[in-house]
C-alpha cells in the first residue's frame, strides 16, 4: 500500500511515502531554532509555508504522483499543539479530495518501529530520547500490543535539556548536536547525577552545567554534561534490560543521533550479551518516513478513522495507543 507519512509536530514539517515497509521518499523542512528557541506561533507559520513543497517534494522523491497515494498518516501527537494542527490540515485535507482513508498516529511508536524494523529487532527494551520525550519502554503483549513505560524523565526531555545548554552556552546551532561537536577532547568536572529506579531527571544537571560555563572550558563542560546525563540513561536502560531479561536494546529519537550515546549503550550491552540496534541518523531525527511507516501497518489492516475522528492530542501518550505489528 502506498501511503503518505505527515508529520509537523515540533521543528520539523516532513513528509515520507512508503510502500511495502520500504521507504520511498524522506523530505523534511526544519524551523531555524536561532538564539529564542521555539515560538510556537512561528514553528506553525514556517509548517505553513512549507508544507506544500515538502510534500511535493517527497511525492516526486518517490516518484508517483499525487493520485498514486493510497492512503495518509499523520502525527495526532504529542507534540506542540499549533504545530501538529498544520499536518493534521494538511493530510485531511488531502484524504478528502483523494477519497482515501487516514489514520492518525502516534509519534514516539513511529521513532521505535522504524528504529526497531531497520535494526532488525524483534522486542527491544526502547531507549527513546528526544526534546520532548525521554523514556524507556517495552512492548506489553497481555491482549493488544502497547509499549508500557518502565522509566521516564521526571522533568524535561534530555534533547531539551541539551538543546537549552546549547543557547546558554552560545552555540550555533545551539541544538544537542552542537554540544556532541564541543565535546570532543573535554575533561571531566563534576556534575550532579539523577536515577531513581528506571526513571530519570534533567532540569538539575542543567542548570548546574550552566553554571560552570563560569568556571571551565565549555569543552569540559560539554563533555562532562554529556558523559553525566548518558551515563544517566545508561544505568536506567541496563536496569530495564535486567528486569525484562531481554537481550535487545533499540535506542531511537532524536537524542539518538549522537555517537557518543551509541558508543556508552554499546558497552552495556556488550556486557549483558545483549545487541544494539538503530536506525540511521535521518529516521532519528523527526521525519514524515517513521508516520508513513506505521500508518501502512494500521492501513493494511483496516484501521482507519474518519475525519471527524482525525484529531490532535498534545499529550498523546505513548503507551496509550495500541501497536500494530
Ligand atoms: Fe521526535
Amino acid at each position: 500500500m502506498l501511503v503518505l507519512g505527515i508529520e509537523s509536530s515540533a521543528h520539523t514539517f516532513g513528509a515520507g511515502v512508503v510502500e511495502a515497509g520500504k521507504v520511498l521518499s524522506n523530505k523534511k523542512a526544519m524551523y531555524e531554532i536561532g538564539t529564542s528557541g521555539m515560538i510556537p506561533k512561528k514553528v506553525a507559520e514556517h509548517h505553513i509555508l512549507n508544507a506544500n513543497e515538502v510534500i511535493a517534494s517527497a511525492l516526486s522523491g518517490a516518484g508517483v504522483s499525487v493520485a498514486d497515494i493510497e492512503g495518509i498518516a499523520y502525527t495526532k501527537g504529542p507534540g506542540i499543539g499549533s504545530c501538529l494542527q498544520i499536518g493534521q490540515l494538511a493530510a485531511k485535507t488531502l484524504a478528502k479530495k483523494l477519497g482515501i482513508p487516514i489514520v492518525p498516529v502516534n509519534h514516539g511508536i513511529g521513532h521505535i518501529e522504524i528504529a526497531r524494523i531497520m535494526a532488525n529487532l524483534a522486542d527491544p527494551v526502547a531507549l527513546y530520547v528526544s526534546g520532548g520525550n525521554s523514556q524507556i519502554l517495552k512492548i506489553d503483549a497481555h491482549g493488544k500490543a502497547h509499549y508500557r513505560v518502565l522509566g521516564e524523565t521526571f522533568d524535561i526531555g534530555i534533547g531539551n535539556m541539551l538543546d537549552n545548554f546549547a543557547r546558554a552556552a552560545g552555540l550555533n546551532p545551539a541544538w544537542g548536536s552542537s554540544v556532541e561537536r564541543q565535546a570532543q577532547g573535554g575533561s571531566y568536572i563534576s556534575m550532579p547525577y539523577t536515577v531513581k529506579g528506571m526513571d530519570f531527571s534533567f532540569t538539575g544537571i542543567l542548570t548546574h552545567a550552566q553554571r560552570q560555563l563560569k568556571l571551565h572550558t565549555k569543552r569540559d563542560v560539554c563533555f562532562s554534561l554529556q558523559e553525566t546525563s548518558f551515563s544517566m540513561l545508561c544505568e536506567a536502560t541496563e536496569r530495564a534490560l535486567l528486569l525484562t531479561r531481554s537481550d535487545e536494546i533499540c535506542v531511537c529519537g532524536g537524542v539518538a543521533q549522537n555517537s557518543r550515546l551509541k558508543e556508552m549503550l554499546a558497552i552495556v550491552a556488550k556486557d549483558h550479551g545483549a545487541r544494539i540496534g538503530y536506525a540511521a541518523n535521518e529516521f532519528n531525527a523527526d521525519n514524515g518516513a517513521m508516520i508513513a511507516f506505521v500508518g501502512e501497518r494500521m492501513l493494511s489492516r483496516g484501521i482507519k478513522a474518519s475525519l471527524s475522528k482525525c484529531t490532535i492530542e498534545q499529550r498523546y501518550r505513548i503507551d496509550s495507543a495500541e501497536v500494530v505489528r
